[in-house]
């Protein structure tokens, strides 16, 4: 069939979908060349029909291919030009005063390592999906604990492939437990990250970010607590005038625990950090609870440690004087260029490290 080149041609040269389906149309569709072939098949002789029959079911097949190649290159190069146009080229350079600038969370965690780094803490790490047994298990929070409802926990649907349930962590307290599990005592860390609770309004929000500290050795008390908690509060609000109050309280994970407040000044209606006029609750602490030890298979009895949590974005809104948390992560380039720190700007002891 001399016709059927053409026919391949035109498909083959078919500039978009449309024009496709109307050459499709005109040799498949129930009007199409290659229909009208298929029908004249039944007016044939069985002789003919044997002879024709597979050549033109062989024609119907090869147009059919056809046009389906046709159809696959055409949807790749339409697919190749909206990539093209959605592409964000992130190597742009940027003009004059379109730098972007540090969030004041990732400024807080920098300063954070930098002043624990100064007293031989390590940073350690784990991950946002957390499984509840090192959420709350190991921490001394049994399933039926209260403390479990007013975590308002992000649990997800289902179990993972060895049957934990998941979830998302709702403080760092977890990489207490996974560091324990994974390295040799005595330990010295702060774990910064971020947090999850279902739990929103201007002092709330679903995520938000904590500093854990955990020291385990032998023969740790109270006093290395709050000495690291004062030197700590001194250097991060850099003054010397920081007092501490700790206040007994309750962690399931620390034993005794405290609450500890931090006194301040009022300064043009202004709370300001610093003297005693009043005082603010700061952040938990405690001596880690013996049984937490021996979850993370330790022997409570040779090794002892303090730990404490902390909110982070409470400590740069102290800091930086901010009000409103939620401000924090509506991505707001007005808010970053005020409150947002130069990446040119690290902090360091020597040069004070909110400079
Ligand atoms: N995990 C606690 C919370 O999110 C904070 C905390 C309190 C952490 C006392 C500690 C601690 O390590 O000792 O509310």
């Amino acid at each position: 069939m001399a016709d059927l080149d053409q026919l391949l041609a035109r498909i083959g040269a078919a500039a978009d979908v449309q024009a496709l389906e109307a050459e499709r149309v005109a040799a498949l569709g129930k009007q199409g060349a290659v229909t009208a072939l298929l029908k004249s098949l039944g007016s044939m002789t069985a002789e003919a029909r044997q002879s024709e029959g597979p050549r033109i079911h062989a024609l119907r097949e090869r147009v059919g291919e056809a046009i389906a190649a046709r159809r696959a290159a055409l949807e790749a190069a339409a697919l190749e030009r909206r990539l093209a146009t959605e592409t964000l080229d992130m190597t742009l350079p940027v003009g004059a005063g379109q730098e972007g600038s540090v969030h004041p969370v990732s400024q807080v965690m920098d300063e954070l390592a930098e002043i624990f780094a100064d007293l031989g803490f390590a940073v350690a790490t784990g991950p946002e999906i957390e499984d509840d047994w090192r959420n709350f298990t190991a921490l001394n929070i049994p399933e039926s604990h209260p403390a479990r409802a007013m975590h308002d926990t992000f649990y997800f649907p289902d179990r993972d492939a060895e049957g934990r349930r998941m979830l998302l962590r709702t403080h760092t307290s977890p990489v207490q437990i996974r560091t324990m599990q994974t390295q040799k005592p005595p330990l010295y860390i702060i774990a910064p990250g971020r947090t999850y609770r279902s739990d929103s309004d201007s002092t709330h929000t679903p995520m938000f970010h904590q500093v854990e500290g955990l020291v385990i050795d032998r023969g740790i008390h109270l006093g290395h607590l709050k000495w690291t908690l004062e030197t700590f509060l001194k250097a991060f609000f850099e003054r010397d005038d920081i007092v501490l109050r700790l206040r007994p309280s309750y962690f399931p994970f620390t034993e005794p625990s405290a609450e500890v407040d931090v006194g301040y000044t009022m300064v043009k209606g202004r709370r300001v950090l610093g003297g005693s006029d009043g005082w603010m609750e700061l952040l938990g602490s405690g001596m880690v609870h013996p049984r937490v030890i021996a979850h993370c298979g330790l022997d409570p009895d040779e090794w002892q440690g303090f730990a404490f949590g902390c909110g982070i974005d409470r400590l740069a809104m102290l800091k930086y004087g901010m009000d409103d948390l939620r401000a924090f992560f509506d991505g707001d380039l007005r808010w970053l260029r005020h409150y947002g720190f130069s990446a040119l700007d690290v902090p360091t002891l020597s040069g004070g490290v909110g400079a």
